[in-house]
């Protein structure tokens, strides 16, 4: 076999170990991203996507496609005055467990279907628990679907879900859709919430992030079907909702 000049293995070596430090610099700079935004909301210039006249920052924890700052606080506003009607016709009502536990957070619908919970399971249905039909989806809330999703399906239902003082969601798989294929898309607004993100079977080593007013999650693909849940709120944090709380909204296609 022809050796190589030495000059050219010289060269060879210096790229590979090049690479190497480059590929280890890129990761120990993800690690440190990854714990900036949990522990302290620093930004890094370089990792900034603009999207129209705000700056929106995408970071993606398990296939979980996390837009921060995706929504500036004027469409978040314009999103609270858009849920007010809605909220009014269908109220947030507090759903209990098939095994008969009460939920912490209240919760609501808009869409041809809602998403509720009984001691008859957890299913989608077409009337509000009280009786009258749901609401539309509101085209703000529409947009914010195709824009992320690209998908020129609709969604079926958007739940609402609200979190007062004190109110956590327990780790949970967001399986009552017939077609996994579509994504679940969650928008946050008012407080912060610190989001748990495990793994598709119950247990596991899981991640958390803290989810801000404005962040919107896309929940498709690997991620579709991992368990996720609300740890707690940090009540207060926002001032978007004129008596605090967060409202969570997710966009699902049901059937
Ligand atoms: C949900 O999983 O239904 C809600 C998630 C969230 O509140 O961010
Ligand atoms: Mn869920």
């Amino acid at each position: 076999m022809a050796s190589l000049p030495r000059s050219d293995l010289r060269e060879w070596l210096y790229t590979i170990a090049r690479l190497g430090v480059y590929k280890g610099v890129t990761r120990g700079l993800q690690a440190f991203r990854n714990a900036a935004f949990r522990e302290s909301w620093t930004f890094f210039d370089n990792d900034t996507v603009r999207n129209g006249e705000s700056a929106m920052t995408q970071l993606l924890l398990r296939g979980f496609d996390i837009r921060k700052c995706y929504l500036e606080t004027s469409a978040q506003s314009a999103l609270v005055d858009v849920l007010r009607p809605i909220l009014k016709s269908a109220p947030l009502f507090h759903p209990t467990t098939p095994s008969g536990k009460k939920m912490s957070v209240r919760m609501t619908s808009a869409g041809e279907l809602g998403w509720v919970s009984d001691k008859n399971g957890y299913r989608y249905q077409g009337k509000h628990p009280k009786g009258g039909v749901w609401p539309a989806i509101p085209e703000e809330i529409m947009t914010i679907w195709r824009d992320v999703t690209g998908s020129e399906r609709a969604p079926d239902c958007c739940l609402i879900n609200y979190y007062g003082e004190g109110t956590r969601m327990g780790m949970h798989q967001d399986k009552d859709e017939v077609d996994f294929s579509w994504p679940v898309v969650s928008v946050s607004l008012g407080d912060d919430a610190l989001f748990r993100i495990g793994n598709t079977t119950r247990g596991g080593k899981t991640e958390s992030i803290w989810l801000g007013s404005g962040d919107v999650v896309i929940m498709g693909g690997p991620a579709r079907l991992a368990y996720h849940g609300i740890d707690r709120i940090r009540f207060g944090s926002s001032r978007l909702l004129p008596k605090g709380g967060r409202i969570n909204l997710t966009l699902r296609v049901a059937t």
